[in-house]
């Protein structure tokens, strides 16, 4: 992913001294969350958030037990070691700003990647059709024998963030070793998201192997510069799709995402069906130049400093409204995380129905800046340049503010709050407007200078996918089965919530594709089953990973027998 894979859960994924990070539920650890003042008991709430029974397929139950039970032995383990450490001793290195492919000589390092794929998978690239796009996109296509059905599409991305040279010697196994220490995998890309595709990929070979064909069609997209946008890969595989299969053409779409942690006292799984939009606004100021021994009252970095000032104070608010992802996920992590404050747990269960118990939901949750930072459309000023010497005006003034668009709002809402907020200081400051192309105040020639404000790149909100649906409840039951397929003596169990991301993925290039979209990918993210993403020392349990391939397999078996 492209940002921070921490953000899913509010609260997780926590290390084991923090349990939660909501301030306000450390509070409530000690008393317990079923006691509130009055004595009354705040039971599970299984009328919010109602769980799907685990899926097993039926149809291929037999060699779903015996696929689970290879999973299970030592011997697969070091098979899905051995081709996750493989893999990630191929650097795959995005940078930024990289030139296009054939141009760029960084982007070669994806052949050996490629050809490298070709002998590790025999049977899939023997069975599967394989279609690169733009070099190194890759589409695989597992064709089935019902071209009626809808297919099934998993997404992943093999490029990973590069190491930073002064990092490299704080990785404790070098960061392109693959080292498995007999527990961990270690590497850049061990987590994200080469464990994503060697995982999908090490599914659909020992299901090769067992001679299974599927009913419903299976297609692979793998980008390769995912961690910069997406632009050269997933960017063009998007079309490419489209073209080939068309629009809403596909039953479930399931990508990379957070993977599972423990809130309040539980385990919850929560699979992306949003995802932030984002613009960057240049607020650039140009005022005439001139000797600095006679200055006006405000130089183009002045009156730019006031304006970053204004949009400051009245930065958006978030505002936590029913039925949003954000709220969905709330509830639900409300109605089955027993350690959750009693009051915040009984606000929350009730602010569906209530604007006074919506409220308080809102103020306690609210407290949390990255539960907050799901919810609302954020701002920050994250560039300013201005100014050439020190003994001349400057004629310009420039700051960049990046904005994460929060999942009901848009990128209009956004830039024209922007410009609404700037009109007043400009007019003040005898300046014309011209904002997004448009020239909002004419003052033309008679101003003094000019307020320009533009938004070259921009991405709305994902639309967000329906959680009331035979697609999500196939995903819940299936992610509910790995878990507990991976530990048969525990009484763990997991809980399944829509959830969202503050972050993007290459699923923002396949909106048009299907309706139903996920960010999940089943990673074990409870006492460090993987870590260290975009940072030194990515790892991944190794038996997480096959936790993983058990989910992936499942949900190809049980996808290939439902009638979605
Ligand atoms: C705005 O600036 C222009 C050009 O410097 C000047 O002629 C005009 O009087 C100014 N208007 C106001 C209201 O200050
Ligand atoms: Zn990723």
């Amino acid at each position: 992913m492209d940002t921070k894979f921490a953000a899913e859960l509010p609260g997780g994924p926590p290390p084991r001294t923090r349990r939660a990070r909501w301030p306000i539920a450390l509070a409530g650890l000690a008393l317990g969350a079923f006691v509130i003042s009055s004595g009354r008991r705040v039971a599970s709430d299984t009328a919010v958030c109602p769980q799907e029974s685990p899926l097993v397929p039926e149809k291929n139950g037999a060699l779903w037990t015996e696929l689970t039970a290879l999973h299970a032995t030592d011997e697969f383990l070091m098979r899905a070691v051995g081709q996750l450490s493989a893999a990630v001793q191929i650097p795959t290195e995005t940078f930024d700003a990289m030139g296009p492919v054939g141009e760029d000589e960084r982007w070669v390092s994806r052949g050996s990647f490629v050809e490298h794929l070709a002998t590790a998978f025999p049977l899939v690239h023997a069975t599967l059709e394989l279609q690169k796009v733009n070099t190194y996109g890759l589409i695989y296509t597992w064709q089935g024998s019902d071209a009626s059905l809808k297919p099934l599409m998993l997404m992943g991305h093999y490029d990973v963030v590069p190491v930073a040279p002064l990092s490299a010697d704080q990785w404790t196994h070098p960061a392109y070793s693959g080292h498995f220490d007999g527990t961990f995998v270690w590497g850049r890309g061990s987590s994200d998201d080469k464990s994503g595709v060697i995982g999908i990929l090490t599914s659909i070979e020992v299901l090769l192997e067992k001679k299974f064909a599927p009913t419903r069609t299976v297609v692979l997209s793998f980008g390769f510069d995912e961690e910069a946008g997406g632009y050269h890969g997933a960017g063009h595989l998007g079309p490419v799709l489209l073209e080939r299969f068309g629009p809403d053409s596909f039953a479930i779409i399931v990508d990379e995402g957070a993977g599972y942690s423990e809130n309040y006292g539980a385990i919850f799984a929560a699979p992306g069906i949003a995802e932030k939009g984002s613009v960057n606004v240049n607020v650039e100021v140009q005022t005439p130049g001139g000797h600095s021994s006679v200055p006006p009252e405000h130089t183009s970095i002045g009156m730019l400093a006031a304006m970053i000032v204004h949009l400051e104070r009245n930065a958006p608010k978030a505002v936590l409204e029913v039925g949003t992802p954000a709220f969905q996920m709330a509830q639900c992590i409300g109605a089955h995380g027993p350690a959750m404050q009693p009051a915040l747990k009984r606000a929350i269960l009730h602010a569906g129905k209530s604007k006074k118990a919506l409220q308080k939901a809102e103020a306690l949750l609210l407290q949390d800046p990255m539960y907050k930072a799901m919810v609302g459309t954020t701002l920050a000023v994250d560039i300013v340049s201005g100014g050439v010497k020190s003994n001349a005006l400057p004629e310009q003034a420039l700051a960049v503010v990046n904005h994460r668009i929060a999942t009901q709002s848009s990128v209009k809402a956004t830039t024209s709050r922007d410009a609404e907020l700037l009109m007043d200081l400009a007019a003040q400051f005898n300046l014309s407007v011209t904002a997004y192309g448009e020239l909002l105040t004419a003052v033309g020639a008679s101003a003094y200078g000019t307020l320009e404000l533009s938004a070259p790149q921009t991405l709305e909100p994902a639309p967000i996918t329906p959680s009331d649906t035979p697609a999500f409840r196939l995903l819940a039951g299936t992610i509910r089965t790995a878990f507990q397929t991976a530990r048969k003596d525990a009484q763990e169990t997991i809980f399944v919530t829509p959830g969202m991301m503050t972050g993007n993925t290459d699923t923002r290039f396949n909106w048009a594709l299907s309706q139903h979209i996920f960010r999940y990918g089943h990673g074990n993210m409870i006492s460090g089953g993987l870590g260290g993403i975009h940072t030194v020392n990515e790892h991944i349990l190794a038996a997480s990973f096959v936790e993983m391939i058990t989910f992936f397999t499942t949900l190809i078996l049980n996808v290939d027998e439902s009638a979605l």
